[in-house]
């Protein structure tokens, strides 16, 4: 795992939309996996001026996102497909029929799973996935106890991951319950991950990861089984590494 350390959030944001454009420069063809959430926000604010400023297109480019709460009209303004169109697809030149998200009111979830995860096999391998991790260690919404080989399924969101996302609804009780994710092992066929760790609120779990310690209890520590994995974290973040690594040079 290649880790950047940052400054701060800004730089964090600059740092993962250079590796983007890279990539797209690289392949205009390009398949990005992307997340939802408050650290890609900066990110894509980013990509959002490097597409009006810089011309940088996404005619050609198909993304796959991460996962959708169950139970939401895809309208409702806390929806992940709600997020997407605000927060980037509307401000970019990517068509409409190359975006993917899980489907949020299916008529059979099951069906809906087994779709999604044959969309992944026949556009991917995804080139360049965008992760954030809570602060419970998941990725995607595989919480702590998932199955390293899962695929697209259903979740269960642990209290912490509804308690973590409520400000984008408006009380707890708003937080759907559950939702549909790609599985840890959907997330590991990518060719290249990008993690995105900011604030003190990852300190924690950017300190798990960084610990190597491969456990079901901590679904991030999966990563290190992939081999082309880079991690951006600013110094906040860093906190509990930075100082345990002060506490050893005093030693
Ligand atoms: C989002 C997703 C989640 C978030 C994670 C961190 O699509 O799958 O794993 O990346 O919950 O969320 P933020 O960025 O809000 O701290």
């Amino acid at each position: 795992m290649e880790v950047i350390l940052v400054e701060n959030y800004s730089e964090l944001s600059e740092r993962a939309a250079r590796i983007i454009e890279e990539q797209i420069y690289k392949s205009d063809r390009s398949i990005l996996g992307l997340a939802t959430g408050s650290t890609p926000l900066g990110l894509y604010e980013k990509l959002i001026e490097g597409y009006k400023r810089r011309g940088v297109s996404y005619k050609h480019i198909h993304s796959i996102n991460l996962d959708e709460y169950l139970g939401l009209d895809k309208n409702h303004p806390g929806s992940f497909h709600t997020f997407m169109y605000e927060n980037l697809f509307k401000d970019i030149d990517i068509p409409m029929e190359h975006i993917q998200i899980p489907d949020s009111l299916p008529s059979s979830v099951k069906e809906e799973c087994k779709r999604y995860d044959q969309v992944i096999d026949s556009l991917g391998p995804i080139d360049l996935q965008i992760l954030g991790i809570g602060s419970n260690g998941h990725i995607g919404f595989n919480e702590p106890g998932s199955d390293p080989n899962s695929t697209t399924h259903v979740v269960e969101l642990a209290q912490s991951t509804r308690k973590d996302n409520a400000h984008f609804f408006g009380s707890l009780e708003e937080v759907p319950t559950h939702a549909v994710t790609m599985g840890i092992q959907s997330i590991l066929k990518s060719r290249r991950i990008l993690v995105l760790a900011s604030g003190k609120r990852k300190a924690e779990s950017v300190q798990r990861l960084l610990s190597e310690n491969i456990s079901e209890n901590f679904p991030a520590s999966h990563l290190w089984t992939h081999d082309d994995v880079t991690l951006i974290v600013d110094q906040d973040a860093y906190k509990l590494v930075s100082q345990k690594g002060s506490e050893e040079v005093a030693r």
